[in-house]
């Protein structure tokens, strides 16, 4: 089939990567020329996992880069739009990238096509779609509108695409239906599986996937409602967290128990310093907005962002606990990304965090595999930069772990003991089993689990006690 995905960010770029996998011939639409000359060129401007293989395999045949919109949709039979949905000061979307486009495709409906929307939009910007299309000139049987709402993880976003848990298409006809079943086929059938060249299965992966159906309406609050769901589950443990945190209990065994329910699940379950990224905090406040137009005050979704932002400071807290002072003191950090596996800092923690101990006095030494180099746009040029774990580590008061990268998680701790000016570790994100630590003679800190001493530094507290005594 041949396909125009309109917008090649994040969510644009794996999508057309992908169904050119899946055997059709994808145009890729951007108004920016340098993005796209870049990406003709080979390179890649997100760090994304099997995305410079997939983009490689297809660059020369079944992708082709243009900016020419009008053409690419009129040439296809089903028009994809990715682009941006930013949010307004008052935290709606933020829909006139979208509209644009639709005035545009409008030229381009002389025969039969669908138009979908991919992007991240609030209930009924489908039939908006359509009014546009319509205003602009369009014949109104000349198309139909559909939602197909994208679940894609940054880090995981082509695995989440090519073995995903459900695919959703809101639909306004069967004829519609149809043409959005012929494009997942190789999916829904399970051909694209038998492949030799597919993209490794995921461990969890249940294949085929199930595609569902229903109106545009649904379609469009699966989307919303799905993201809010899981930003609540990561609020509510770390509430939980924090609660262990006061009586003595341990999240993770917590976390075990509940989870083990098979009601509720054991993923996203993990608490941290709080979710970030271009999606959840975004979208809960548009969801949020949605809500409040409809006549609804969703003030859930309120208390959800409250805790997010709590948990923030909460772990800021338990640094200066750890340190007391702050200012002066050398710390390293391990992670500026919202989370592993991508370069984005888009609503970062670690980013936030590192400005609040900036703030506070701190002298921060940063490492991140990938995302060092987003940060130096958005931080002061004092923090210092590092090639690896172990410099971060080198000569600090503390070590912070604020992104859960899996490098960070096998980290050799015996050296990092021995480079570190105190044997401390505050970590953010749950890496470690508490006794791990101590028995490399460090100090732990984590979130909703009972600080783990090492055996000198708990002669050295009792110590203090005394003198304070
Ligand atoms: C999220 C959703 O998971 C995707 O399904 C959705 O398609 C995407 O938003 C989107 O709307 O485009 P993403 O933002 O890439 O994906 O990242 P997640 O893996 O969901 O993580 C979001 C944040 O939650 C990160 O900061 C992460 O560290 C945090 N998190 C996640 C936790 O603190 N605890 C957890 O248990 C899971």
């Amino acid at each position: 089939m041949r396909i125009a995905v309109v917008g090649s960010g994040y969510v644009g770029l794996v999508t057309g990567a992908c169904f050119a996998d899946l055997g059709h011939e994808v145009t890729l639409v951007d108004n920016d020329e340098q993005k796209l000359s870049a990406l003709r060129a080979g390179e890649m401007p997100i760090h994304e996992r099997f995305l410079p293989e997939l983009i490689g395999r297809h660059r020369w045949n079944r992708i082709r880069f243009s900016g020419d919109l009008k053409t690419a949709a009129r040439e296809c039979e089903a028009v994809f739009i990715a682009v941006g949905t930013p949010p307004t000061d008052d935290g709606e979307a933020d829909l006139s990238y979208v509209e644009s486009v639709a005035r545009e495709i409008s030229g381009a409906v002389d025969r039969y096509k669908v138009v979908v929307e991919k992007s991240t939009v609030p209930v009924y910007t489908s039939q908006w779609i359509r009014t546009v299309i319509i205003r602009n000139g369009a014949n109104p049987s000349a198309f139909d509108i559909a939602s197909n709402p994208e679940f894609l993880r940054e880090g995981t976003a082509v695995t989440d695409f090519l073995y995903p848990d459900r695919i959703v298409v809101g639909v306004e006809s069967e004829k519609c239906a149809g043409v959005l079943r012929e494009v997942y086929a190789p999916l829904t059938s399970g051909e694209y599986y038998t492949r030799a060249d597919a993209i490794p299965r995921p461990d969890r992966a249940q294949i085929p996937p199930r595609l569902i159906v229903t109106s545009t309406q649904s379609a469009e609050l699966i989307k919303h409602a799905s993201n809010a769901f899981l930003a609540m589950k990561i609020s509510f443990i770390n509430a939980v967290a924090s609660i262990c945190e006061s009586v003595g209990a341990n999240v993770q065994q917590v976390c075990e128990g509940i989870g083990a329910d098979s009601r509720i699940g054991p993923r996203f379950l993990n608490p941290g310093i709080g979710y970030g990224g271009s999606c959840f905090p975004k979208d809960l406040m548009a969801f949020r907005a949605v809500a409040k137009e409809c006549g609804y005050d969703f003030r859930l979704l309120d208390e959800v962002i409250r805790i997010n932002e709590d948990q923030r400071h909460r772990f800021l807290k338990k640094v200066r606990s750890v340190l007391w002072t702050l200012r002066g003191k050398q710390v390293g950090v391990l992670g500026l990304a919202f989370k592993g596996g991508t370069d984005d800092i888009r609503e970062s923690p670690a980013i936030l965090l590192v400005q609040d101990l900036l703030r506070e006095g701190c002298r921060v030494c940063a490492y991140d595999p990938a995302a060092m180099e987003r940060a130096k746009e958005v931080l002061p040029s004092s923090v210092d930069y590092v090639a690896d774990p172990y410099e971060a580590a080198t000569g600090a008061d503390a070590l912070l772990i604020l992104t859960e990268w899996e490098e960070f998680s096998s980290l050799d701790l015996a050296r990092v003991r021995g480079l570190l000016k105190y044997p401390l570790v505050i970590d953010g994100r749950n890496l470690y089993h508490p006794t791990q630590m101590t028995e490399q003679g460090l100090s732990y800190y984590s979130v909703g689990r009972p600080a783990a001493l090492a055996e000198n530094s708990k002669a050295g507290m009792r110590e203090d006690k005394r003198e304070r005594a």
